[in-house]
């Protein structure tokens, strides 16, 4: 999606340090002087960060897979009319934790792939410039994620068995898109995990 700026996705299960790398990109980004924008998925515009509390707060059981489908799209669509455009329109590098990637890898388990792929075309139709799935280990992941004590446990619940399933998921959708794709190992330090992606996007500047 180049309209003058770039956008870079991250991607990865939970817990896999996606947050904390799209964090340190924003900031080497900035510090090297780039109008850099950091945001989020489910979130990333007032109209979207309200869907999100609908979507990873309460019961789980609340929304069918389809409802819960249409909410994650809906919410992406009102962030990039209202945040993602204006900025890439303006030249910023965004920099987004999660895009369609994560509903293409959760939303589209077992056969619900093609109505996943069918709902982006017909409401967002764009895909990052550059997609980093940084690639870790589930156990490791899942301890760093229950290390954290939030109000959205939802996918975390399903534990382990999730985390692997999602670990592949994620693996076979960087082979299907692998241009614009880059996987990078995340069970090393934070601060080595982050040179390999500032080289990365580097590259596509
Ligand atoms: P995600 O956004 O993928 O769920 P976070 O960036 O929030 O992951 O990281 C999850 C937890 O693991 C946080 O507590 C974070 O401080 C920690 N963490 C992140 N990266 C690393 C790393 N490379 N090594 C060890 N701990 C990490
Ligand atoms: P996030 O806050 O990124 O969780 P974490 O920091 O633990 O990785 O995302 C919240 C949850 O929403 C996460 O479990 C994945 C899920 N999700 C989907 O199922 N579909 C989507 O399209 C998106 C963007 C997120």
């Amino acid at each position: 999606m180049t309209t003058g700026g770039l956008f870079v996705s991250f991607e990865g299960i939970d817990g896999s340090g996606k947050s904390t790398q799209a964090r340190l990109l924003r900031d080497h980004l900035r510090g090297a002087g780039h109008e850099t924008l950091l945001t989020r998925e489910p979130g990333g515009s007032p109209g979207a960060e309200e869907i999100r509390a609908l979507v990873l707060q309460g019961d789980p059981d609340r929304w069918s897979a389809e409802t819960e489908l249409l909410l994650f799209t809906a919410a992406r669509r009102d962030h990039l009319e209202r945040t993602i455009r204006p900025a890439l329109a303006r030249g910023a590098i965004v920099i987004c934790d999660r895009f369609a990637d994560s509903s293409r890898a959760y939303q589209g388990r077992g056969d619900r792939r093609g109505m996943v792929d069918s709902l982006h075309a017909l409401m967002i139709g764009v895909e990052p410039d550059l997609t980093i799935l940084i690639d870790m280990d589930p156990e490791a992941a899942l301890s760093r994620a229950k290390a954290r004590a939030t109000a959205e446990e939802r996918f975390e619940d399903f534990g382990i068995a999730l985390q692997q399933g999602m670990r592949a998921a994620f693996l076979a959708l960087a082979e299907e898109f692998a241009p614009r794709f880059a996987v990078i190992d995340g069970n090393r330090a934070p601060e080595t995990v982050a040179r390999d992606v500032a080289a990365t996007v580097g590259a596509r500047l």
